[in-house]
């Protein structure tokens, strides 16, 4: 890793028995807050996926920061998958299940047919929400090309939920 990603790596915070007892939370703000891991991150983010994709698509609400920072640098636009209830007009839905509760999740129509989509987050954990975000983008009839997090956390099977093509900038034990 280069000498910035090693310092992105050490701003994520471990936070122990939050949201609930037994889950250890990771915090990115810290990271987010430095524009050269923002930058370092973002671009690791992205690299092996480069120029092979016309859209990124980013689940709310951490999901949108890193969507949007990886659409400017590549030159794409980006689909918002939105928590339920957000859009006039969801031409998809999905119910999943997190690490932590249950969520719905609906993105808007606005995809050329083929349109080849990038989905992006900042954790891996259970693979629900990723999972749940793939399933919207084929249904809005778009190809989807990968998946890719800041961190991926081993042993909570989230790499073989969400299948092919997934790409970790760090991987933490849980
Ligand atoms: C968190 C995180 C990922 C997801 C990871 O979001 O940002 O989207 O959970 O968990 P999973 O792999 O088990 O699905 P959360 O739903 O807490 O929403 P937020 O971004 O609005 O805080
Ligand atoms: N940190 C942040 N978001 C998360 C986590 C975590 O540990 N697990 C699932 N979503």
């Amino acid at each position: 890793l280069s000498d910035d990603l090693t310092r992105a790596e050490s701003q994520i915070t471990r936070h122990p028995d939050y949201p609930e007892p037994g889950v250890v939370f990771r915090d990115i703000t810290p990271l987010l807050a430095d524009g050269t891991s923002l930058r370092a991150v973002t671009d690791a983010m992205y690299r092996p996926f480069a120029g092979g994709f016309d859209i990124v698509a980013g689940v709310e609400a951490r999901g949108f920061l890193l969507a949007g920072t990886i659409a400017s640098l590549a030159g794409t636009g980006v689909l918002p998958i939105r928590k339920a209830g957000k859009l006039p007009d969801p031409a998809a839905s999905i119910e999943y299940t997190l690490e932590y509760g249950s969520a719905r999740i609906e993105a808007p129509g606005v995809l050329f047919p083929g349109a080849r989509v990038l989905v992006v987050d900042d954790i891996l954990a259970t693979g629900g929400t990723l999972a749940a975000s793939q399933q919207l983008v084929r249904e809005l009839g778009g190809e989807l090309v990968g998946t890719t997090v800041i961190l991926e956390l081993d042993g909570l099977g989230g790499r073989e939920t969400v299948g092919d093509h997934v790409h970790s900038v760090f991987t933490a034990a849980l």
